[in-house]
């Protein structure tokens, strides 16, 4: 997938090396203090997954009416994206883990640079405001430690359904032609299956006039829970889930109530957490089908699965090597590739991880090092030698993913690990070291 991007990861791996915060500072920061060589044992909660609560958000822009949804995790994304939706003049309103949205008096179609900056879901804002003002402009998502995470395919998109786009000054702008209300559908075929940009043409096509065709759309669970909501809303969308999604547009959408889809990367993050401590562990709720690949790859390492409908219990046995390749839904996903890393470096024998969906996305493998892993980098591709154990060592996660890593090598580290980067940790794991606590694990989070 990484072929979509012209990016040169050169650049990227010299800008990170210029701005990683080594964490010999000597500056206090907030961290984790992870003790390793604990055993879990019991049952694991997950919550709504990040990645289709913070899209479906941005569909509330689609109606006037009331949009509830249910499930909703408490992550700062999700704060971010409340904060961008309410300065568009959406009320959001929380109760517990529910969020009612509701767009009926929307009085602007340009989020702030300060609110978007640094949450590249915010982007997921264009094809809906484009929908319902005829106009929207969002400004660029930066790239970011993984990668340069363009939206060339997104503005592709909504310029194959007839919008004018254009990008000045970091603002991308679309707009409806002359005095059309209305996008007109398309046939569209997508350079790549991009999550985000199937997203964005699917929110501007639901209220296109006529058909829209995407083809070599991504096929995630998130596209297909966005799907389900918008078809509850009153859209008319087949083929979510496979390579070819059909929307025929409609003229309006009504409010619903709606239940997000369990966070399978947060279950897959727990299921790695119970294989790397040799622990047994019942993880639910959880679609298996939405992780079939990661499932597979732990059975290969030589876990037992106990597999029912909505929860997975594992029983790890001795860990072996296995080789990974991330790719597209169904495929491996990107997301649990750090998070597995850190399991086969304690594997027995050699394992062979190779990252194809961003350029950039091995930041992890210089903090396991640390940890005494045994790890070598060509590219885009880790040769993992398995340890007997790894040793506890101050460490950063530099995204969200590499720092799940980080608490998951602790785990099974000798010693206790002290983690910086909750920033990142805090965007997609809700209450992450209460939930394992719970199980058996003994993390302490301090401020300094
Ligand atoms: C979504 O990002 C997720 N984020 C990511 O999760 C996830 O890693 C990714 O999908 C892949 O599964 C959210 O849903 C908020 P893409 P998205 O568009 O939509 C290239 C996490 O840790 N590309 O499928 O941005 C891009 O550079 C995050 O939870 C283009 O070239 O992913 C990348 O190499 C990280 N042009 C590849 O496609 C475009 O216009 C995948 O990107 C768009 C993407």
């Amino acid at each position: 997938m990484g072929s979509c991007c012209q990016y040169d990861s050169t650049i990227c791996f010299l800008e990170n090396m210029l701005t990683a915060a080594p964490v010999s500072q000597g500056i206090s920061k907030p961290h984790l203090d992870v003790e390793g060589g604990l055993r879990l044992s019991g049952e694991i909660t997950v919550s709504g997954a990040k990645n289709s609560a913070l899209v479906l958000m941005t569909a509330a822009l689609l109606t006037q009416e009331a949009v509830n949804l249910e499930n909703v995790p408490d992550l700062s994304d999700i704060e971010g994206m409340r904060k961008i939706l309410t300065s568009l003049g959406v009320r959001v309103n929380r109760t517990n883990n529910s969020l009612t949205l509701k767009a009926d008096k929307l009085f602007h179609c340009q989020p702030s640079y300060e609110l978007v900056n640094g949450l590249r879901a915010s982007f997921f804002c264009i094809g809906p405001l484009l929908s319902r003002l005829g106009k929207a402009q969002i400004p660029l998502p930066g790239g970011c430690r993984i990668g340069a995470r363009p939206v060339d395919e997104h503005i592709k998109g909504l310029k194959a359904l007839g919008a004018l786009v254009n990008v000045e000054h970091g603002v991308v702008s679309a707009a409806m032609r002359g005095t059309n209300q209305r996008l007109k559908g398309n046939y569209l075929l997508l350079d790549c299956p991009s999550v985000g940009a199937t997203e964005t043409v699917l929110m501007a096509a639901v209220l296109a006039e006529g058909k829209t065709v995407i083809d070599n759309a991504a096929q995630e669970p998130e596209v297909q829970d966005l799907a389900q909501l918008l078809n509850t809303m009153g859209a008319r969308i087949v083929g979510a889930g496979t390579k070819t999604i059909s929307i025929e547009g409609v003229e309006k959408l009504h409010g619903c109530n709606y239940r997000v889809i369990p966070d399978r990367i947060e279950a897959g993050t727990f299921l790695v957490a119970a294989a790397i401590t040799r622990s047994k562990l019942k993880v639910s709720p959880v679609v298996p089908e939405h992780l079939s690949a990661v499932l597979q790859k732990l059975k290969d390492t030589g876990c037992k699965l106990e597999i029912h409908n909505e929860s997975i219990t594992i029983s790890p046995e001795s860990i072996h090597a296995v080789d990974i390749t991330t790719q597209p839904f169904p495929g491996f996903p990107t997301d649990l590739q750090a998070p597995f890393m850190a399991l086969l470096c304690t594997a027995k024998g050699t394992s062979v991880v190779t990252e194809k969906v961003y350029e950039n996305r091995m930041q992890h493998v210089a903090e396991l090092q640390r940890m005494g892993a045994a790890i070598r980098i060509q590219g885009n591709t880790a040769l993992i030698e398995g340890v007997p154990q790894l040793s506890a060592a101050p460490v950063v996660g530099s995204d969200l993913r590499a720092a799940a890593a980080m608490v998951l090598a602790g785990l099974a580290a000798k010693g206790t690990t002290r983690i910086e980067g909750l920033n990142h940790l805090d965007r997609g794991y809700e209450a992450l070291e209460k939930k394992l606590n719970n199980v058996g694990t003994h993390i302490i989070r301090r401020a300094n």
